[in-house]
């Protein structure tokens, strides 16, 4: 997982300044956890916050909020927590995999970044949500890299041109890959005034299928499914299925102890 640090440090000077505000996703998510869980305050941890959107859009709705980012963009989230207070917004910088915190959660979420690191590495994750951080009758909400979107894409190749206006002051490119034996997409990122440099993340997708077989021995279990906002019948046949066969590349997954 050497390339973690390096590669949301990197990018987050490219796009932070763009993309640090709250918008429209992150309001979706807070959504998200309303229809299923209902509006009333809560104590909610998230995972890899990023530029702290999201987790400001939750302390925004009345919710308690810890959020825990390793890189420097963390500095952005900083900015909402020092909006907000950081009785509703506080934000850690550090590694969730050595980080302990002493309150207990009633929504732990992983938004748009699990599937970092090996199997074992996503197990270990996953047991400490169950046995540290969720408290009794909690609910994790973690979005899950579909496989079959990350494939189609594999040999694509994107420019992304530079819109200062807007916060976007590098040109950069874009190159998808997919593994098929390690079922890993490989996204490689340049900047096109500096291409010997390049940069990729490395994302472990799983087929809800493979997540059940991931979960086991965690402590955790898949109670939903939520693709594009839809809620699919776990014991029904989806054969042909339109949205995880070519459409959404990530869905949710809502796992409870
Ligand atoms: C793809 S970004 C998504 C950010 C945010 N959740 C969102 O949806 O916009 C994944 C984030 O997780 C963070 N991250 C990855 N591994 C982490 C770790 N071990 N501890 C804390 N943060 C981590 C990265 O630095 C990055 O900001």
């Amino acid at each position: 997982m050497d390339w973690v640090g390096d590669f949301y440090s990197r990018t987050g000077q490219w796009w932070g300044e763009a993309e640090s505000g709250v918008g429209a996703r992150d309001r979706r998510r807070v959504e998200a956890v309303h229809a299923r869980l209902g509006s009333e305050p809560k104590r909610v941890l998230e995972l890899g916050c990023g530029y702290g959107n999201t987790a400001a859009a939750f302390a925004e709705a009345g919710h308690t909020v810890t959020a825990v980012e390793l890189t420097d963009r963390a500095e952005y989230a900083a900015a909402h927590a020092e909006r907000l207070g950081a009785e509703r917004l506080r934000i850690v910088r550090g590694d969730f995999y050595e980080t302990a915190f002493e309150d207990r959660f009633d929504v732990v979420a992983y938004w748009n970044g699990f599937g970092v690191g090996t199997d074992a590495d996503q197990r270990r994750l996953l047991s400490r949500i169950a046995a540290e951080w969720l408290a009794p009758g909690g609910t994790a909400m973690v979005d899950v890299f579909n496989p079959l979107v990350w494939a189609a894409w594999d040999g694509d190749v994107d420019v992304l041109h530079a819109d200062p206006e807007r916060g976007y002051r590098h040109e950069l490119s874009q190159r998808l890959r997919f593994d098929p034996v390690s079922c890993t997409a490989v996204d490689t990122w340049t900047d096109t005034a500096d291409p010997e440099r390049e940069i990729s993340q490395r994302l472990r997708c799983y087929s809800p299928a493979d997540l059940r077989l991931l979960l086991e021995g965690t402590g955790l279990a898949l109670s939903a499914v939520v693709v594009g906002g839809e809620t699919l019948d776990l014991g029904a046949d989806h054969a042909g299925n339109a949205a995880l066969l070519r459409e959404r590349h990530e869905y949710l997954a809502v796992l409870t102890a």
